[in-house]
């Protein structure tokens, strides 16, 4: 494959990038050891702030797309050869190096993780950055003592990416789960998901700055950050923790030293960008077995092509797309 088709962020000196699917050659490719043929990408809001606001980008043209899933057609790396099946995400995918959303990428073999058994190339996308941001948050909460008979954890940011499928995990494992939303209309599909009880995002949102409060969660995975977040350090149970993963809701947080020098509560930083290949790996494997979603199916995913990408980014930094927006390629 010579010729191959991309989404291509140029900037045109406006402010925001523009974005348009372009044909390209293999001299177009950055450096790399291992080339793929890309068979699914994913959405994340990450793609979102980079593809539609121009973030992180340094240098122009860009191909944006923070996840991969696809074939090796060629490696200088011996750990891989033509025809295996790999997953790529994180480090500089996407953001400072060519990513995802192109028929052909080109990697540095250091950022590969062969596709575990377990796992489909679609279903990898279907996770994606945002369900090994939810797998590994589970990981997380259960290293440091979560069991299901601790009581009911909370999951904010429940309708989106990494929300979604920290729902369906922790529900699979026999968790009591609470969903908090901003969108009510969609309580069946968070049932559906395992979710035991939906609650609105208003409940979760600090008004009033209070240090402690009634404690009410064993555990929280938190992709929403800002008041949410205040809000739910203060509401831990003793000895809970809250998995941080992200900011949709705000990157100031109100805290006090209370929740943790009275309760002991864990505040768990969770980053998959630089997260150490062995925990990634480990995670990664988790996610094709124990730790696998029951609903990698139609209920989670919608699949869109090259073509709606654009249309998809601007949406999910609206907060308006449930679940996990996969990309064909291949
Ligand atoms: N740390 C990491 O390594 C890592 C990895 C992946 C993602 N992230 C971060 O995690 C967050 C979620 O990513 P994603 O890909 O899952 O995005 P997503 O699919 O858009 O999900 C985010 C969800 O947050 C909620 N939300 C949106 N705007 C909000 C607001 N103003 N206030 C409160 N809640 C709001 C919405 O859920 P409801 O409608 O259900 O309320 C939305 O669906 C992002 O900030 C992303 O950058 C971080």
């Amino acid at each position: 494959m010579d010729h191959f088709r991309a989404l291509v962020a140029d900037h045109m000196g406006e402010e925001a990038p523009k974005l348009a699917i372009k044909n390209l050659t293999t001299a177009d490719l950055p450096e790399g050891e291992v080339t793929v043929r890309v068979a699914y990408s994913s959405v994340n809001y990450k793609d979102g702030m980079v593809g539609i606001w121009g973030r992180m980008i340094q240098s122009y043209p860009h191909i944006p797309g923070i996840d991969l899933s696809g074939f090796v057609t060629e490696s200088t790396d011996p750990r891989y050869k033509p025809g295996d099946e790999v997953i790529v995400t994180s480090y500089g995918l996407g953001v400072t190096h060519h990513g995802g959303y192109s028929e052909l990428a080109r990697v540095p073999a250091s950022w590969v993780v062969p596709l575990p058994p377990g796992l489909t190339l679609r279903e990898a996308m279907i996770l994606g950055t945002a369900g090994f941001t939810a797998g590994l948050s589970v990981q997380r909460l259960e290293d440091n003592g979560l069991t299901p008979d601790k009581g009911p954890v909370v999951v904010a940011g429940a309708s989106g990416g990494v929300g979604s499928v920290a729902v369906n995990i922790l529900a699979k494992r026999g968790y009591e789960v609470t969903a908090s939303t901003g969108r009510l209309s969609e309580e069946n599909y968070l049932k559906a998901l395992g979710a035991a009880r939906v609650i609105h995002r208003d409940e979760l949102t600090e008004t009033e700055r209070k240090p402690i409060r009634r404690p009410l969660w064993a555990a929280a995975v938190d992709p929403v950050g800002g008041k949410t977040l205040s809000y739910l350090l203060s509401t831990l149970q003793y000895g809970g923790s809250v998995a941080t993963s992200g900011l949709t809701g705000g990157v100031e947080v109100e805290t006090s030293v209370y929740p943790f020098i009275l309760r002991g509560v864990n505040w768990l930083g969770i980053d998959s960008v630089e997260c150490p290949m062995e925990l990634r790996s480990r995670v990664w494997e988790r996610l094709a077995t124990d730790l696998k979603p029951t609903m990698l199916s139609n209920t989670i995913v919608n699949e869109i092509q090259l073509e709606q990408l654009p249309e998809e980014l601007a949406l999910i930094l609206q907060g308006q797309v449930r679940g996990r927006t996969i990309v064909k390629l291949g």
